[in-house]
Order: structure tokens, then sequence, then C-alpha cells
């Protein structure tokens, strides 16, 4: 343990005193690129794939590697970095703004799909929970796509190479909270809370060994269920540890053989070469050029892979860029309202969109140490900002996600249908506890302190689909989460709902809660009134993924195989959360980094670095 702890301090203090890397690989406008400019690799997006990406691609240096971003720099907002701020960026200029069709499942409601459009991607305004997915999801995962080495087995190395423990922000001895020798030595820091609340104990009190609310001592370990403290990826400086600042402003951003644009917005992908002999089947199209443009009217720039184009602009705009290009189903491209000719028909792009549905359920407290006056009051708020400016410290480092979390399996005899898990260290549902009032979709009320239980379903069931507007690339795509539209996944919320309340129990007694709560806001009687206030008010998490699912080479409906590769033409892949066979039964962005790694020594040992 000492040594470990030495060993931790060492990675902290080298850290510290490494020299500012320049900058000289970022460019804000694609025109500071010379025409005559050649690349063997293309990335297009600037998110947790493609940063990794671009760091690993440019470790070679007889290869020249361009990252399009089509946000800014994350350094030009100073929100980011502060764990605690950042639902403050949602629906702000580092922002999509994509909003989902009316959802049926949802009393008609349309929800706001957040994602970051900025250097980072969404990593640069997520969370921040850390989980790794459990080792039953990636054997899953292995089998789905008929390929042992995306079992765990063959991913643990590259999860060990995305990150490593650091100490917390506030230097506590966390050595209760975390198992060391489950965490990697890779560049994103992860730590548990830097700031503990009232409730934090209260939840671990809450558990009961030999129960289904038992203690996980690291669910970060290979097996998920139980409740556990929060792991974020947040630094020892209590600072927001993204793709962007772990990959590339840490020490890849001054690499000759590397360029990363941002402001550069990629529209369309298209091939140099003549085409006209594709339709022979015998040989494919090679797909070597992008389009970018940031405005509907200035003129397109074309950027030509010697060797490989990577799609990593995320679940929502992977699949439009893919569809805006004619790789997709050729019945929906070829309808006249579109009419884009087709390159490739590849009916599953679009297709198989998974999301995890978040509901606020909320208590009244008797504590006046929640955060609820730092949600209402903007003085108290900026004081707290002034002291993590000068410290790194206090409430600002703790994530807005809360301290503690637990997942649960549902109990024997559960109504809603046979368990659709990868395996029995998943979860169906998830509880996320928070000292204070969350506003998702909720403002928090003028008066009165609060405790908020997030609740997930994990193991969803419910499909949805990404399509075209449009086949202008300015019109954001329609986008369906499809939340709800299973029995299962309604069923399942109402059971965790009801196991929040059970869980609390703060009529009893020997409740640790016994004297902290005052009431519950909508008590409810029945699992009809607990299915109404769900539909009624769940969100999304914002873990969409799935839309170009990897699949054997057999599986028509998969448009990318094991891979990455997309199935029809040659130069393309995909790497990002599109990807996923099936969506993990947790926050998602450790497998979407730990996916990057893995393509980043498939596309090496293809090229023979
Ligand atoms: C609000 C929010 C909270 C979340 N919280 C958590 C959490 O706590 N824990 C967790 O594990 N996961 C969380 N997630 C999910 C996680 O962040 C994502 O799953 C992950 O970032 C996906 O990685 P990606 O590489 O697929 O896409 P992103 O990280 O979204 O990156 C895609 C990038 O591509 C760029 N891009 C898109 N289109 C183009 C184009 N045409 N041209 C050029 N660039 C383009 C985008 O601007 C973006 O930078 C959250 C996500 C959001 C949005
Ligand atoms: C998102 O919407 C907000 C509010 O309208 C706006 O200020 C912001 O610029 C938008 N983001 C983008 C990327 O357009
Ligand atoms: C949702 O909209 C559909 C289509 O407009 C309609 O048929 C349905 O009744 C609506 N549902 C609710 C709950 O309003
Ligand atoms: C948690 O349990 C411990 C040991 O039983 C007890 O000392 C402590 O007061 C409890 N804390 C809370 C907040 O319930
Ligand atoms: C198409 O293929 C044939 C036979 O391989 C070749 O002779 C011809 O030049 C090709 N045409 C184009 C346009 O590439
Ligand atoms: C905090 O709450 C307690 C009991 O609810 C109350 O007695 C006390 O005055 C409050 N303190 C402040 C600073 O509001
Ligand atoms: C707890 O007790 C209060 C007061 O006795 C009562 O109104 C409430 O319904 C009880 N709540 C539960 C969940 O039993
Ligand atoms: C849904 O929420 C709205 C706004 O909070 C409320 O007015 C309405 O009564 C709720 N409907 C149901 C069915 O719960």
């Amino acid at each position: 343990m000492a040594s470990l702890r030495f060993a931790r301090l060492l990675v902290l203090l080298l850290s510290l005193s490494l020299p500012l890397a320049t900058q000289a690989a970022l460019h804000n406008f694609i025109d500071d690129i010379p025409s005559d400019a050649k690349y063997d690799y293309v990335i297009v997006g600037g998110g947790i794939a493609g940063s990794v990406l671009a760091s690993r691609l440019s470790e070679s240096e007889k290869w020249k590697v361009l990252l399009l971003e089509a946000g800014p720099s994350d350094t030009t907002n100073d929100k980011i970095p502060i764990p605690f701020e950042n639902g403050r960026l949602f629906g702000s200029e580092v922002d999509w703004n994509y909003t989902s069709t009316p959802q049926p499942g949802a009393f008609n409601r349309t929800i706001p799909m957040i994602r970051g459009k900025v250097l980072g991607g969404s990593s640069s305004l997520n969370h921040m929970t850390w989980n790794r997915a459990s080792n039953d999801y990636w054997d899953n995962f292995g089998r789905l796509v008929d390929d042992p080495g995306w079992s765990w087995s063959g991913v643990e190395r590259y999860y060990d190479k995305v990150q490593r423990l650091v100490f917390p922000p506030d230097e506590h001895d966390d050595s209760k909270e975390v198992i060391p020798s489950a965490h990697g030595r890779g560049p994103v820091q992860i730590s548990t809370t830097g700031f503990h609340t009232n409730i934090d104990q209260r939840v671990l009190n809450s558990t009961r060994d030999g129960s289904r609310y038992s203690f996980n001592p690291d669910s970060n370990a290979g097996d998920m269920v139980g409740i556990a403290w929060l792991q974020s990826s947040i630094t020892s400086r209590g600072e927001r540890s993204s793709a962007s600042t772990a990959y590339l402003h840490s020490s890849v951003l001054h690499r000759k053989n590397l360029d990363v644009v941002v402001n550069a917005r990629a529209v369309k992908l298209s091939s140099s070469q003549n085409n006209a002999n594709r339709s022979d089947g015998s040989r494919k199209i090679r797909i070597d050029t992008v389009e970018i443009t940031n405005t509907p009217d200035s003129p397109r720039r074309k950027i030509t892979a010697a060797k490989e184009i990577i799609l990593s602009s995320g679940a929502f705009n992977t699949p439009h860029l893919l569809l805006l290009s004619g790789i997709g189903s050729q019945a929906d491209l070829a309808n006249p309202s579109l009419n884009i000719p087709v390159l490739v028909n590849s009916p599953g792009v679009g297709k198989h969109l998974a999301d995890h549905p978040l509901l606020p359920n909320y208590w009244l407290v008797a504590d006046n140490n929640t955060f609820d006056d730092v949600t209402r009051y903007p003085d108290v708020e900026e004081r707290w900002i002034k002291e993590w400016q000068k410290e790194r410290k206090g409430i600002m480092v703790m994530p807005h996600a809360g301290n503690t979390l637990g997942f649960f399996r549902h109990p024997e005899g559960f109504r809603g249908g046979e368990d659709p898990s990868s395996g029995k260290r998943s979860g169906n549902t998830e509880m996320i506890y928070l000292n204070g009032w969350a506003e998702f979709g909720q403002p928090v009320p003028r008066t009165g302190n609060y405790l908020t239980i997030l609740t997930s379903v994990v193991s969803v069931t419910s499909l949805g689909q990404v399509t075209l507007r449009s086949s202008n690339p300015f019109d954001p795509p329609v986008i369906n989460p499809n939340i709800f539209s299973t029995p299962y996944d309604i069923d399942s919320m109402v059971q965790v709902m009801k196991d929040a309340e059970d869980l609390l129990n703060f009529n009893a007694t020997d409740s640790p809660w016994k004297d902290y709560i005052i009431s519950k806001l909508n008590p409810f009687t029945t699992d009809a009134e607990r299915a109404d206030y769900a539909r009624n008010n769940s969100v999304s998490i914002s873990h969409g993924s799935g839309t170009v699912r990897m699949g054997s080479q057999h599986d028509h409906e998969a448009p990318v195989d094991s891979s990455l590769r997309v199935k029809g033409v040659k130069g393309l892949r995909v790497v990002d959360a599109s990807v996923f066979p099936k969506i993990p039964e947790c926050h998602p962005q450790a497998v979407v980094y730990v996916i990057a790694e893995k393509a980043a020594d498939l596309i090496k040992e293809d090229h023979k670095e």
C-alpha cells in the first residue's frame, strides 16, 4: 500500500513538472493547411475516439495524420475544466443542441440529445463518471461480433493503456474506496470524490451484504453489481480529465506529423477515383476524400487520405455523414425527397440506436449543506468557482453526478420478462446519489434542501434510429431514441424507483436516513403512478450508441466488421460509440476509449507500421 501511494505520488509530481507543450499542431482554420498537404490518415471528429487515434497513429513519425474537429478548441471555454460546472455547458456553444423526435413512450415529449461540439467531444462536457463495463459485457461483445479479440481478455491491456488511478483532489485516503490493482497506467486520470457530502456515508451504511443492495469495493474490477464509491475522470488537481487533455494537450500537440484543425466540419465523404466499374462487384470503391466547410455557402475544401479515413464523429454524426455520402439503406437514400446516389447499400446505418433513460427522484431533507444554494444563487456559485481557481478545492472539484452509485440486478420474479443483460456481473438498473436537487428538466425549487436519486435502466431493450432530415449536411439528423418503447424498459424503471424507496426506508428506526429525510416529493402508491412519473420526467443520460454497429462478416445488418472497416468500401473505418454491438450496462466513455486504443493497433497492424 505504502509503495502504491508512493508510485501514485511520483506520477503526480512528474505530471506537474512536465513542460508546457507547444501547440504547433493545432490550427484554427482549415485554410491554415497548405493546399498541397498530404496525409496518410484523416480522422473526422476530435472527440474521445478521434483524440485517441490522432495520438496513437502519430506515434509513428513516418505517418502524417490530420484530425478534423467541427467545434472550437476546448481551451476557449473556461468552464470545461471545472468538474461541477458541466451542466452549464449543455445548450451552449459547445453543444450540438440536438433534440429528439416526440417520444410516444414519454407522453410525446421531445428530449435534449446533448453532444459535445468541441475538441475532446462529449468528454469535454460529460459527467465524468468512469465505468469500464463488466467482464460479462466484454465477453458477450466478443461473442456478438464473433471475434474473441473483443472479449475481456482481448481488451484488458487496452483498458490498462487508457487510465490510471490518481489521488483524489483533496488527497484523502481512498484506500477503502477503490481497488488500486484494478487500474492501469494510461493518460486519463481517475479518482474518487475530492469533496465528501453528508449523504455519502449514509449511502454506504444503507448497503446490506448478501442482499441485492450489497457493497462493491470497486465497480471497475470486473463485477459492476452493488453500491460503490463513484470514480470519475477527474485529475488529482481537481480538473476534468478529457480525451483532449489526456491524449492531445498533454504532449502530443507538438508533433510535426500531426495536424489538428478545429472549426473544420466534414460534410461529405467521396472518392477521388473513377468508380465507373464498381457495379461489376469485382472491386470496391476506395473512399479517400473528405469534403470540409463550416458554413452552407462557402466553398468546400477537399482533402484526401493516402491510407485511410476514420470516422469518429459520434453516434449521431457518424451515421449522418455516412448517409449523406450514400452509404446506407438503398431504399431510404433513393427516396425522391433525398435522392442521394447510393455508393453502398448498407441497411444497418443509423439503425439500432440505444440509449439509457435517466429519471430524477427527489426527497426533501434536513441538511443545509446540500448544493442547492450553489444551483440557485449565482454569487454562491461564483464564490466556489473562485475557490477552485485559487486552490483547485471545494465543491467545484466534485462531479455533478454525485459521489456514490449502485448497479442492481432485478429481484426474482421481476414481471418485466427475461434478463437482457450481458450476464450476472452487469446490472439491470442503476442509482446515482446526489446531495442536492439535480436539474434535469425540472429547475430547483426556490427554497428547501434536497436529495436526488437518479435512476436508470442500464440493460435497456428499446432501440431507435438516426435518419436524414434532408440532403443538406447543415440540417440536423432526425434522432429517435424510442425511449420506453418496450414493456421491459418501463417496468424496469418502476422497479428501480421502488428499490430506491426501499433502500432509504427512512421511517425505519435503524435507517441511516431516518433523521435526514423529511419527506418524499411525489409520493406514489401505485406502479401506474410511478410509470406515469417516469414517462413524464425521464430524459436521456446521453449514452446514444450503436448506430453503425459492429458485427461478423455474415451479419448484413452490421455496417462495420470486427476490425471496424466499413463493409463494401475500401479505406474507411468507423471508430466511436456508433460501433457498439450492444450498449454497455453502465456509463460508456471508457468503452469508447478502449475501442479506440484497440482500433489504433488494428490499423497499425494492417499498414505494417
Ligand atoms: C452530457 C453528457 C454526459 C455524459 N456523461 C457521461 C459520463 O458521466 N460517463 C460516461 O462514461 N459517459 C458519459 N457520456 C457519454 C460519453 O461522453 C460518450 O459516449 C463519448 O464521448 C462518445 O465518444 P465518441 O468518440 O463516440 O464521440 P464524441 O466524444 O461525442 O466525439 C465526437 C466528435 O466529433 C465531432 N464531429 C461531429 N461531427 C463532425 C463533423 N461532421 N466534422 C468534424 N467533426 C465532427 C464532434 O464535434 C465531437 O467533438 C456523456 C455524454 C454527454 C453528452
Ligand atoms: C446552442 O444553442 C445556444 C442557445 O441558443 C446557442 O447559444 C449556441 O451557440 C448553440 N450551439 C451551437 C453549436 O450552435
Ligand atoms: C402521441 O402522438 C401520437 C401521434 O401524434 C398520438 O397518436 C398519441 O395519442 C400521442 N400520445 C400521447 C400520450 O399524447
Ligand atoms: C455509519 O455506520 C457507522 C458504523 O455503524 C456509524 O458509526 C456511523 O455513524 C454511520 N453514519 C451514518 C451517517 O449513518
Ligand atoms: C473498368 O474495368 C475494365 C476491365 O477491368 C477496364 O478495362 C476499364 O478501363 C475500367 N474502366 C474504368 C472507368 O475504370
Ligand atoms: C441548519 O439547519 C439546522 C437544523 O435544521 C438549523 O438549526 C440551523 O440554523 C441551520 N443553519 C444554517 C446556517 O442555516
Ligand atoms: C413515513 O412516515 C410518515 C409520518 O409518519 C408518513 O406520512 C409516510 O407516509 C411514511 N413514509 C413511508 C415511505 O412509509
Ligand atoms: C407531467 O408534468 C407536467 C409538468 O411538470 C405536469 O403538469 C403534468 O401534470 C404531468 N403529467 C403527468 C401525467 O404526470
